[in-house]
């Protein structure tokens, strides 16, 4: 994952054709060594076609039988399996903090770039995650629409999405009218989204397209950005945001309650 923006990259010449842009990157060791002792935690769909690797999505309940196995549910015949989404984790260190602050979610990270993949899955294995974790290799939109029933998830987080500042490139923005329709529709009454920015024109749009979005209620009133989001940790593009001067915005949405 380069930090510098992939749309002004001519080398991407497919981009053209995708709303993401498969960075290249070199995996470490270490991270090569996760991917592979960890592939069990994972869906790597490479250029394979996710209608096929995902026609049988996931039994969500048995990837995290472990889990459900040490944290009983509190009334007999509950539903107790919780599980959060983040897309586009990049390097994993939010996804890796949000584990450690909230045992009892299953967390699953949705993300395209491999190096990303290997290093989550070696911060998992170092902080004792993986029974937690899961991973789905492959574009957001595809994979949280073959993956998860409606209904099923307690929280979607996106941090830092791609801004394709360009306006003529804002068409492949992930955070669109349509996908914020399909989170609403895969989390459950009462569910959580939140998403983060440093660009200024994409916090404004993102607020546009989710006030326009039914089914999503904006926790801190009508047309506001919320407070930054204390329990996320300063990731890498975080970072970035501020050398650069940007502000960062936080947006933070429920969906109807049942
Ligand atoms: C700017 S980075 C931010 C990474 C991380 N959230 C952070 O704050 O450090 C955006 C990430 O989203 C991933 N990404 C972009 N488009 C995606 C898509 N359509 N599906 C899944 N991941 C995507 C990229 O590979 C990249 O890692």
């Amino acid at each position: 994952m380069s930090d510098k923006p992939t749309e002004s990259d001519p080398s991407q010449a497919n981009a053209r054709q995708r709303h993401y842009v498969r960075r290249r990157g070199r995996m470490t060791q270490g991270q090569a060594r996760a991917l592979e002792e960890c592939k069990h935690r994972a869906l790597l769909l490479g250029e394979a076609a996710p209608e096929v690797v995902l026609a049988q999505p996931p039994h969500w309940s048995e990837v995290f039988a472990t889990h459900l196995a040490n944290n009983p549910a509190p009334t007999a015949g509950a539903q107790h399996l919780r599980i959060g989404v983040e897309i586009g984790f990049g390097m994993g260190q939010a996804l890796i903090q949000w584990g450690q602050q909230q045992a009892d979610m299953a967390l699953v990270g949705i993300e395209v770039y491999q190096p990303g993949i290997g290093s989550l899955l070696l911060q998992a294995q170092q902080e004792d995650l993986l029974d937690r974790l899961f991973v789905l290799e492959g574009d957001a939109r595809t994979t949280l629409d073959l993956a998860f029933a409606p209904g099923s998830l307690s929280e979607v987080r996106i941090f830092f999405p791609d801004p394709w500042h360009k306006a003529r490139h804002n068409k492949r923005r992930l955070v669109q009218r349509e996908f914020l329709e399909l989170v609403v529709n895969r989390l459950a009454p009462g569910g959580v989204l939140r998403m983060a920015t440093d660009w200024e024109d994409y916090a404004s749009w993102m607020l546009a397209q989710a006030e326009a979005t039914p089914g999503l209620h904006n926790v801190a009133g009508p047309g506001e950005f919320a407070p930054r989001f204390a329990e996320r940790n300063v990731t890498r593009f975080e970072a970035r945001g501020h050398r650069l001067g940007h502000g960062v915005w936080d947006l933070h949405y429920t969906t109807s309650a049942a």
